[in-house]
């Protein structure tokens, strides 16, 4: 199971509570910067936010490309990254 943002420790019952508080992924990015790291737990962000889940089961790599495609978009672009 994954439980957390491990590059920020951002555990997902966080991301969960701050969603439910009406926040957007952009704004809990930004507030607790989960997802800003090695982006691992990108398509994970989306299965907290669309099912609630915090203890969320290891994903495929084929699912791990496809949820993350749904997620990067709604992120903050990395800082320091120029975009094209
Ligand atoms: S695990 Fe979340 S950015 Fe690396």
């Amino acid at each position: 199971m994954v439980n957390r943002c491990i590059c920020h420790n951002v555990p997902f019952a966080t991301v969960a509570a701050m969603a439910r508080d009406g926040r957007s992924l952009a704004e809990i990015s930004q507030q607790t910067n989960c997802g800003m790291g090695c982006g691992l737990c990108r398509p994970y962000l989306w299965v907290v936010l669309t099912t609630g889940a915090t203890n969320v089961p290891v994903l495929s790599p084929s699912q791990a490309a496809q949820l993350s495609s749904k997620v990067d978009p709604l992120l903050p672009k990395p800082k320091g990254k120029k975009q094209p």
